[in-house]
């Protein structure tokens, strides 16, 4: 079996038209939805990822901001930034790159975000609703990935769902995300004894741990769908996820390209959130 490409670039693309007519209609009745991104420091991954939604934001007809700081800024200085866009009726949606500096509690950062702004969904009233199943900002990245299944009519309910990974941005809330869709779940991690044979048993299998080629085809069961979230630079410069793609692929139905998997759905679902928020915040 060679599995089928799910390519986040064309069905980001897709959705994305849509999200432009809806903030065109918005920005008629005068509500331009806007983003504004806070980057601290020169990680130059973090650069791309944020010059890559501010440009996504000037293609779907969006306002946005970007503030960027040195590493040795004040945090008094960010937090009164973040309490100024709060207040400012031109933003929609906040995001604070991660990650931040050691210096930073990140926790405390997010924190100062508004509830109504926080498009990335990391505040704990934010957790706290995507536990309970309420309408929620969804984590950008694991959102994203729910739409590759929605969209290629790949079933849920039932199904034997792995995710590698447990981190807050993408591992938790995917696990969340695939137990409210009807999966059974499992989340592995470093500590995990017997990784392949949790993966081999896996119908919808997640990598979400920042390891090159971690999943290999020997792991994963015959006719699975394989999210690749790892977004590796190898020692040439190229991008890499954790999954071994060449032979993943003769084993799976399905898996995620890296690049043009993942990626582009995250900066996607920034968008949707920044939208509902605006479309929000039209109607109050
Ligand atoms: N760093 C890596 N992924 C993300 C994300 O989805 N949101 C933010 N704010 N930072 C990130």
């Amino acid at each position: 079996m060679t599995a089928k490409i799910l390519d986040g670039k064309a069905l980001g693309q897709k959705l994305r038209a849509g999200f432009r007519q809806r903030a065109e209609a918005l920005a008629a009745q005068g509500t331009r939805p806007g983003l504004s991104v806070i980057l601290v420091g020169d990680d130059a991954a973090s650069r791309v990822y944020v010059r890559n939604k501010v440009n996504a934001c000037a293609q779907t007809c969006f306002h946005s901001e970007q503030h960027i700081y040195p590493a040795d800024v004040e945090v008094s200085a960010v937090l009164a930034k973040i309490a100024e866009l709060n207040a400012d009726p031109k933003i929609h949606g906040i995001l604070v790159q991660l990650p931040l500096p050691r210096r930073f509690d990140a926790g405390t950062v997010l924190e100062a975000i508004a509830p109504a702004k926080d498009v990335d969904g990391f505040r704990a009233e934010n957790v706290g609703a995507l536990i309970q199943g309420q309408p929620c900002f969804i984590p950008c990245t694991p959102y994203g990935v729910m739409k590759f299944f929605e969209d290629a009519g790949i079933p849920l309910k039932g199904q034997e769902a792995v995710v590698v990974g447990r981190s807050n941005i993408v591992g938790k809330p995917m696990a969340m995300l695939l137990m409210h869709a009807g999966a059974t779940v499992t989340v592995c991690h470093s500590q995990t004894r017997d990784l392949q044979a949790h993966c081999r048993r896996a119908d919808i299998l997640i990598a979400a741990v920042g390891k090159t080629g971690l999943i290999t085809g020997a792991m994963i069961k015959p006719g699975a769908a394989v999210i690749d979230v790892g977004i590796n630079r190898l020692a040439d410069g190229k991008l890499c996820g954790d999954v071994d793609f060449a032979s993943a692929r003769e084993v799976a139905a399905f898996i995620t390209p890296v690049p043009g998997g993942v990626g582009p759905m995250t900066i996607t679902m920034l968008l949707a959130n920044t939208l509902e928020s605006a479309e929000r915040a039209a109607s109050a």
